[in-house]
């Protein structure tokens, strides 16, 4: 057993019974490990008496789950109605541009990941972006570079 199967096992186990355990006990899993393994679906299936179907199907329907690792800084773009009547379109085909990474891809540095998200409640700003836990209004390539840098001058 591998570190990552030792650690998503002490996790999971330490879930079930609860009411929701499968939810929280990935979400912890993701957190402490960054994303959710392959080998997460025979433990999880084990450890909740499920099957390895049951549990990729519970990973696969809930967007916030990942199977591969992120960048450092993840940056979404919003891709919904009002952001997109405004431009979401060409800002996202620009921070792929001047990022050189696809939306819904990580780049070969592995510190940024790129992807689209759908309305992140700031309509009237649009478009919108998130950059790591940060809301850019009326963002554009500068905005965002602005916002990463900051991030990575903080230490994020
Ligand atoms: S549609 Fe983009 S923030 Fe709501």
């Amino acid at each position: 057993m591998d570190a990552n199967e030792t650690k998503l096992t002490s996790i999971l186990t330490a879930h079930v019974g609860q009411t929701g355990g499968l939810i929280t006990g990935l979400r912890a899993a993701q957190e402490a490990i960054g994303y959710l393994p392959s080998e997460t679906d025979a433990i999880a299936a084990e450890a909740f008496n499920l099957t390895r179907a049951e549990v990729k199907g519970v990973i696969s329907f809930y967007e916030d789950f990942h199977r591969e690792p992120k960048g450092k800084t993840v940056v979404r773009l919003c891709a919904a109605e009002a952001c997109q009547a405004v431009g979401s379109r060409t800002l996202q085909r620009d921070v792929e541009k001047h990022f050189a990474v696809k939306s819904g891809e990580t780049n070969a540095s592995k510190d940024l990941t790129v992807e689209p998200v759908y309305c992140l409640g700031l309509c009237s700003c649009a478009p919108a972006a998130l950059v790591g836990d940060r809301l850019v209004g009326r963002a554009d390539v500068e905005s965002i570079a602005r916002a990463i840098e900051n991030r990575r001058k903080a230490g994020a």
